[in-house]
């Protein structure tokens, strides 16, 4: 047998180098005119004619069907920096791009990508080291009104940039009202207790915030209680009429008369399910799936709210909430059908409440973490969707500004002062990756560019504006304030960058 045949042609080189990083830019070019507070908006069409109109450079790449594989690593960045930070997405993929486009300028140059990519780790590194010691600002030097400005920063580029103001205090407030501390002591904000609920009708300045989390369907039958408090809430993610039967059994029913047995014995099994967990002492019972009319007639007699069709999400962020465990079935080491009073979880009141045209069940006081919900207004769908994406950037920013308790100065001021400070340090090495290095400096330039572009400013007499500024404070002891964000209003959270 000879080797293995692999079909197709095997590409290398230069060329293929090249093509690569011809697509990633292509990538950047797209979200670039979207960066920044005068950057435009985007509007996507997919195949069956649904629109979305963004801003996110994340949902932007995400809607986008990119097949280079070289390209897709980049939309994955975008991805990424959407899961870990939630805000910055369009500018890491310009600046990886930039990066990209002078490494390969580097390579044709017959540097050995080794040193660039030694280069471009050092640059890294020196660039956080002193992002941390020089250029980051202590947060409690600044206060609350900090943080409205960084929710204000990063809302700035969103279509709620309008009423900024009042948006930043509601993302503020509700950031703070999730606060916890977690086993190890540290204080933590988990943005994911705050769900945010999207109601048609009003203007956006109507969105107010609600304590509790709430879910966005009713009571499953009117006979229920509107509030029960104190709540023990039991999670389902089962349907507690059927029974999965095992792999490969069939039952084949010949006499119809039998048919109606099973019904009935289903029906008591699904009777004796309800009051097991009834008698483990559950008020409120959440599940995944649907319950018929005759099983919600246990829970209207023993007067509990049962809610059917919530969404596994919503469920698994209500048990995280009030201490509930998730079941997904009721069966016990001894093969027997159990439930046990430690799964439920606590409340202080489940409660249901109309909002706009809708109900919703809030559950209020929450035992482990509290939970508070927004509810957005807005005149269509569209604009509740980019309010979603603007607030979950704005709040994942107070969320990082809180916990890193840092801040550094927006609008391309600390690209300009690192790539300052990496161009001084590469003439320091006398070795290859000082070219490296420079090129790192270089790239970095590009956010206050396109800012400026998309301003339509003249971006080369700025950019140079903005260097020599950061240069003077770099050198002189005495200008250092010109490098801070203390006379620049608009600031990022730190870990942004
Ligand atoms: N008022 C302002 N003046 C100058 N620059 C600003 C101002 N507000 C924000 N910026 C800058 O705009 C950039 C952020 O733009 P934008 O929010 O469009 O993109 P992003 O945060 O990278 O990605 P996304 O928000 O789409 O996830 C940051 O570099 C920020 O410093
Ligand atoms: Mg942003």
């Amino acid at each position: 047998m000879g080797t293995l045949d692999i079909l197709g042609d095997r590409q290398s080189g230069q060329d293929v180098r090249t093509q690569n990083v011809m697509a990633c830019g292509a990538v950047a070019n797209i979200v670039k005119s979207s960066l920044g507070p005068v950057g435009l908006d985007k509007m996507l069409v997919d195949d069956i004619g649904d629109v979305t109109i963004t801003n996110d450079g994340a949902t932007i790449l995400k809607m986008l069907e990119v097949e280079h594989p070289a390209a897709k690593v980049l939309v994955e960045l975008a991805e990424l920096q959407d899961r870990e930070v939630g805000d910055g997405t369009t500018s890491v993929v310009i600046i990886a791009a930039e990066l990209l486009k002078r490494a390969n300028d580097l390579v044709r140059n017959n540097i050995h990508p080794t040193s660039i990519i030694s280069g471009y780790r050092l640059a890294m590194r020196e660039a956080c080291k002193y992002v941390e010691e020089k250029l980051a600002v202590k947060v409690e030097k600044l206060g609350k009104d900090c943080l409205i400005n960084c929710a204000k920063t990063s809302m700035s580029s969103k279509l709620i940039s309008g009423d900024s103001d009042f948006f930043a205090n509601l993302v503020v407030e509700a950031v703070q009202s999730v606060k916890m501390t977690n086993a190890r002591g540290e204080v933590k904000y988990p943005i994911k207790g705050i769900n945010i609920l999207k109601a048609h009708g009003k203007s956006a300045k109507d969105s107010y915030l609600l304590n509790g989390y709430a879910l966005n369907t009713g009571r499953a039958a009117q006979g229920m209680p509107i509030r029960v408090a104190p709540a023990k809430i039991a999670c389902l993610d089962f349907n507690l009429q059927k029974t999965k039967m095992q792999m490969g059994v069939q039952v084949l029913v010949s006499d119809p008369r039998e048919l109606e047995k099973i019904r009935e014995r289903e029906a008591d099994m699904t009777k004796e399910r309800i009051q097991r967990l009834l008698k483990a002492g559950a008020n409120v019972v959440l599940t995944t799936k649907a319950i018929d009319d005759m099983a919600l007639k246990y829970f209207v007699e023993a007067g509990a709210i049962a809610v059917r069709r919530v969404r596994k999400e919503d469920m698994r962020h209500v048990a995280k909430a009030t201490g509930a465990t998730m079941v997904s079935t009721f069966a016990d080491m001894e093969g027997e059908e159990s439930f046990d009073s430690s799964l439920l979880g606590y409340a202080d009141e489940v409660v249901e409440e109309r909002i706009a045209d809708d109900d919703v069940i809030l559950i209020k006081g929450t035992k482990t973490t509290s939970a508070v919900s927004l509810i957005l207004r807005g005149a269509n769908d569209y604009m509740l969707d980019e309010m979603e994406r603007a607030l979950h950037d704005s709040l994942s920013i107070v969320k990082r500004t809180l916990e890193s308790n840092t801040v550094v100065a927006g609008g391309g001021a600390v690209e300009a002062a690192l790539s300052g400070y990496l161009e001084c340090l590469a003439t320091t090495l006398g070795s290859r990756e000082q070219l490296a290095i420079a090129e790192f400096a270089e790239s970095l330039l590009i956010i206050p560019k396109v800012l400026a572009v998309n301003a339509a400013k003249d971006a080369t007499d700025l950019v140079a504006k903005l260097r020599a500024y950061h240069t003077i404070a770099q050198t002189h002891a005495d200008k250092k304030h010109l490098s801070s964000g203390y006379n620049i209003p608009a600031t990022v959270g730190y870990s942004s960058f």
